[in-house]
């Protein structure tokens, strides 16, 4: 079997974290007997130096005719005061709803081996095993009317029944495959798209009787994720809330380069680490590649390519066993402290095992 990868690097540790997650790729396929084929694509920042355009044509209809998008992180300093229509982010924005993809996924799972690097104490995160669900193509990132002038400025969230239906359905499907809960995270003591939230997502629950739903007001749920996160399985909310929840949960996990996403609901599914493209290291050989790499196995479980998602999460739960560590997570355990192309080629060498 052959897959069509479409890899966007991106800006910042982009690049170097995308290598690692392909040198790990390959290793995996070639033992498991699958061929991927990768082709580059520009977006963000390096798209809007080539193409004055952060989310060029060819992007898009590369991501479209490929089986699934690789992607590892936009933006920078350098594009931060560009008008809004050339910012990195809006690129983003603009391929997420090109591709249809409105529903992210964003596990947050623990390894014991790094049960220290969490900032929350050991007994309150041992045995956290999340997902946040955001709802990705809509809400207040997309709302219209959105205006501002010197004076005033504002956004619209807006919800449809068919937008809360369809991401309801795929935290009941997650939930149905973990243990079965599903905590949906709104404002509905103040805003009304939120009431409509709830409404729609109590009738979807009907469908699905195995799985128990409850809700939490956002500011709530903030808190209790940092108070008591295992209550958590399934957590289901809008675009913005779940961009701030999963930013929160990423602290439990100890580093915000660790957790991985998927980005489905469309005709490809998008992977990308949680984090952002941080500027101020790359090029130093010292970001993290594991997130990217996690993001990577997700897209094998979505190709149906099993064995080699499994492979992957050994791998890395294994080499964090032995010791190695990157910078941001070298206090917690290290034996050795390697930068992010050693720790793809261990990754990539206890994967090929
Ligand atoms: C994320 C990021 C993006 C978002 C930005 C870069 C537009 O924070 O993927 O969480 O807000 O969705
Ligand atoms: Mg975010």
């Amino acid at each position: 079997m052959a897959y069509k990868i479409a890899v966007i690097k991106g800006d910042g540790i982009g690049p170097e974290i995308i290598d690692e997650a392909i040198k790990v790729l390959d290793a995996v396929s070639a033992k498991e007997g699958f061929d991927l084929d990768y082709k580059e694509y520009l977006l963000g920042g390096s798209a809007v130096d080539v193409f004055d355009n952060p989310c060029p044509d060819e992007t898009i209809k590369g991501a479209l005719n490929s089986d699934a998008v690789l992607f590892g992180a936009i933006g920078g300093p350098k594009w931060d005061t560009l008008p809004k229509e050339k910012r990195p982010e809006t690129g983003l924005l603009k391929l997420r709803k090109s591709l249809g993809l409105f529903a992210n996924l964003r596990p947050a799972i623990i390894f014991d081996e790094l049960i220290d690097a969490s900032t929350l104490k050991p007994e309150v995160i041992k045995g956290v095993d999340l997902e946040v669900v955001r709802e990705l193509t809509g809400g207040i990132y997309f709302g219209e009317p959105r205006y501002k002038d010197d004076n005033k400025a504002y956004n619209t969230m807006i919800y449809s029944r068919d937008e809360i239906e369809r991401i309801a359905r795929v935290a009941f499907e997650e939930a149905q495959k973990r243990r079965k809960k599903v905590t949906s995270v709104d404002k509905a003591n103040v805003l009304e798209v939120s009431e409509l939230w709830r409404e729609v997502v109590e009738e979807v629950a009907k469908e699905y009787p195995e799985v128990e739903l409850e809700h939490m007001y956002v500011d709530n749920a903030a808190m209790q994720l940092v108070r008591d996160p295992k209550q958590f399985d399934v957590i289901l909310t809008g675009n913005i809330f779940g961009d701030i929840l999963s930013d929160e949960a990423s602290m439990i996990v100890g580093s915000i380069g660790l957790l991985p996403s998927a980005s489905i609901g469309g005709k490809v599914g998008l992977f990308e680490p949680i984090h952002g493209s941080a500027p101020d290291i790359a090029g130093q050989g010292i970001a993290n590649p594991i997130a990217t790499i996690l993001s990577a196995a997700m897209m094998l479980d979505y190709l149906g390519e099993n064995k080699g998602a499994k492979r992957i999460r050994k791998a890395i739960k294994e080499v964090l066993r032995d010791g190695y560590r990157t910078k941001d997570i070298a206090n917690f355990g290290a034996k050795e402290v390697v930068t992010t192309s050693e720790m793809g080629s261990l990754i990539a060498e206890y994967a090929s095992k």
